[in-house]
């Protein structure tokens, strides 16, 4: 037989074993050496019923991603599964570990499917930008019903074993050793007559929907509401309408159809970047192999402000114990309802129960006491956002973190090397750089010090994974790679409304991008003061660009959401804004005040004058190593600002754009406005001229 797939029979059940490593992803020598075992066993006589089953930690995780865009090799998966239902004897697909996309699909063309216990179950193509392409929009709605369906697919969620089994998409559950539950299941079938499910033949599920569909059209409406202009989630909808409207093989074509144009589109492109680049955006590249992360146990929060809360829960959710230390009682107890409430939060949503709430509390203990840290494996500081208290700590943790102990600083700017510089193990130190909120923002920007000892790298990478972060290594530099980018992406923003926009124009061009909210709106709920105070402390630009107006606002008292008033008017207890006169008023004033003629702009202005400087600023964190790839800029923004996924992140988005075009944009910007800043880097330059990219670039570096 093949390498991959492998055949045995015990009596009169043949057992047909994938085994291709790590995941057994559905490559070509995989689908062909299944098609061929198949084809034998279909002529067999001596064999009554067939299992199909996957070596290793998992039944196949899906398609092999590697050949998208390639030239397709028969048989594709589609014509692998079509031969499988055909087959004129039972077959019953075993399933374990985690049974995606492609994968779930081959199951799907079996007749029955077993899952051992912890199986989980899913389609989470749209993940990718795309829709599965292999019968999954027709054959699940048939046992699930199309509005479960359309959940399932549009969420991309998995699904555990027994949700799985309540749904009907498993039809049993093993008990002991799964090969051989299935080959019994699969004798009882053969001995109870029991007949072949062909999932494409069956038409109770899909038939009431015929006549009436309001209830698939009401649950796609819910399913697609915050799709934020991707265009898989819409496809997965009408392929999976299609298993109702349309006869089998129709709604097949229709899928294939669907499936082609997305994987062929921009979207999809950009998803399947990230997917990639969030994996290797955690190594690093001179990292020795077999660098073993230390262990932690036991993790030391300072500060129980907004970040030191968020932080903590993290921790907790795993059940990783946790002990917060603040400056009063009155602080500490502060935090701590402020947690509380979050999880409240949670549980009023119907999303945690009230006992898991207090199990997760359980493992917070809080102390004004920072020697009852002296224990504690991992320590991360997040006091207040200033050189001279987080100096006076690390010194203190030096004296009383037992040897070993990772210590963190979550500091959104400043120098890591001068903070480790207070301590005798400067390799123990290194930047934590969780997003708000915390608990909820899934990038963590691991700062690598220039003396940062290679484990200790290693286990803020590690624990990073298990809380369920998505880590990415970055240099040490003012704001690191999110808000150095933030800082350029700001240069622009208030000069845009002196010269005529307004700021409900700016917000709104960015959140047609993609973006879930503009420049206005964000610094209208982080807090005009925040910024504010920080210009007065270090200098007028000290945060990006002129902030005459913020600042004007400011000393009106109007600081954002928590007054009620800042760039918008917030009425009491709703999130979204109403413009405001007065603030337009203002900006046409400063105007005149400067001389500047207000014009009409243009949203692909505002676009080209907020992007462009950002993705020139990443340029620039290439040059200088502060991060490793391209992607690493682009798994930062994705996950710590919203940039949209369907775009890749900016230095994805800027190769597609073309970088020469970026380059003319800034120059003439630059030109125009007698503003140095926003010359295009350097490395842009160079890549601009060459007619290369990012990608590219990086590709032949590594080389
Ligand atoms: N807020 C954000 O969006 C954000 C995002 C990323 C990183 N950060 C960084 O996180 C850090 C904390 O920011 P925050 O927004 O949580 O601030 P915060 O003001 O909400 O909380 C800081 C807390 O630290 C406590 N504290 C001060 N000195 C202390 C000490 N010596 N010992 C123990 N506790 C002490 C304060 O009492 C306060 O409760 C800063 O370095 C900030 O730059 C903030």
């Amino acid at each position: 037989m093949s390498d991959v797939v492998s055949v045995r029979k015990e009596g009169a059940i043949a057992v047909v074993t994938i085994d291709n490593p790590p995941v057994n992803a559905l490559g070509h020598a995989v689908r062909s050496g299944t098609f061929e075992a198949m084809a034998g066993l279909r002529d067999d006589d001596t064999v009554a019923a067939v299992v199909l089953a996957c070596a290793g930690r998992t039944f196949s995780a899906g398609a092999d991603i590697t050949e998208f865009g390639k030239p397709p090799q028969a048989p594709g998966l589609g014509e692998l599964v079509d031969q499988i239902e055909a087959m004129p004897k039972p077959v019953v697909a075993a399933l374990h570990g985690t049974t995606l996309g492609g994968g779930l699909e081959l199951a799907l063309g079996c007749h029955y499917r077993i899952a051992a216990p912890g199986t989980r179950v899913g389609l989470p193509e749209v993940k990718l930008g795309i829709l599965p392409g292999a019968g999954g929009t027709q054959r699940l709605p048939r046992i699930i019903g199309p509005v479960e369906a359309v959940k399932f697919i549009v969420s991309g969620e998995f699904v555990a074993a027994d949700k799985a089994l309540s749904l009907g998409i498993i039809d049993s559950l093993a008990d002991g050793d799964l090969t051989e539950a299935a080959i019994a299941f699969a004798g009882k079938v053969v001995e109870e007559g029991r007949p072949v499910v062909r999932i494409r033949d069956r038409e109770d599920k899909v038939a009431p929907f015929r006549d009436d569909s309001s209830a698939f059209d009401a649950a796609a409406a819910k399913a697609t509401a915050r799709a934020r202009g991707l265009e898989a989630p819409f496809a997965c909808v009408e392929a999976v309408r299609g298993s109702f409207e349309l006869p089998f093989e129709e709604g097949i074509k229709k899928e294939r159809e669907g499936f082609l144009k997305l994987v062929a589109g921009d979207q999809s492109k950009a998803q399947r970047h990230l997917f990639f680049a969030e994996r290797e955006a955690a190594k690093v590249t001179d990292m020795p192999k077999g660098t073993r992360p230390r262990p932690v146990a036991k993790v030391g929060v300072i500060g129980a402000g907004t970040m030191g809360g968020g932080i903590s829960m993290n921790f907790a959710n795993v059940g990783i114990p946790v002990t917060i230390v603040e400056t009063s009682q009155e602080a500490l107890d502060r935090g701590f309802a402020t947690i509380r409430k979050n999880y409240g939060i949670s549980v009023s949503r119907g999303r945690m129960s009230e006992d898991e709430m207090e199990r997760r509390m359980s493992f917070l203990a809080g102390s004004t006491d920072m020697n009852d840290l002296a224990d504690a494996d991992l320590i991360i500081e997040a006091v207040f956002e200033e050189m001279d208290v987080k100096k006076t700590i690390f010194r203190k943790l030096d004296e009383i973190a037992k040897p070993g102990a990772v210590l963190a600083s979550n500091t959104s700017y400043l120098d890591i090397n001068e903070i480790a510089a207070e301590t005798s193990r400067p390799g123990s130190v290194l930047g934590m750089h969780f997003f708000s909120p915390a608990n909820v923002m899934r990038l963590l920007e691991i700062v690598r010090g220039a003396k940062t000892d290679m484990d200790v790298l290693a286990t803020a990478i590690d624990i990073g994974r298990k809380i369920k972060k998505v880590p990415v290594v970055v240099g040490v530099c003012f704001g690191f790679v999110g808000n150095r980018m933030l800082k350029a992406r700001s240069l622009e923003t208030e000069q845009l409304l002196l010269e005529g926009a307004t700021p409900q124009q700016v917000d709104q061009a960015l959140v047609a991008f993609g973006f879930p909210m503009g420049p206005f709106q964000m610094g209208d709920l982080a807090g005009l003061d925040i910024g504010w105070r920080i210009r007065k402390a270090m200098g007028s630009d000290s945060d990006g660009g002129k902030a005459e107006i913020a600042d004007a606002l400011c000393e009106m008292g109007r600081f954002g959401q928590k007054t009620g008033r800042g760039f918008y008017i917030y009425e009491e207890g709703s999130r979204g804004g109403t413009p405001d006169p007065e603030v337009e008023a203002l900006i046409v004033e400063t105007a005149k005040k400067h001389g500047i003629e207000r014009r009409e702009i243009s949203d692909e202005e505002i676009v080209e004058r907020l992007v462009y400087p950002m993705i020139s600023e990443g340029a620039r964190i290439l040059d200088e190593g502060i991060a490793q790839r391209p992607g690493d800029v682009d798994v930062v923004w994705v996950f710590g600002y919203g940039f949209p996924i369907g775009k890749g992140g900016p230095m994805h988005y800027a190769d597609r754009i073309g970088l020469k075009h970026i380059r003319d944009r800034l120059a003439y910007y630059a030109e125009r406005s007698g503003n140095e800043k926003l010359k295009p880097a350097p490395l842009l330059e160079t890549l601009a001229e060459d007619g290369s990219g990012f990608a590219a670039h990086a590709k032949a570096k590594a080389a």
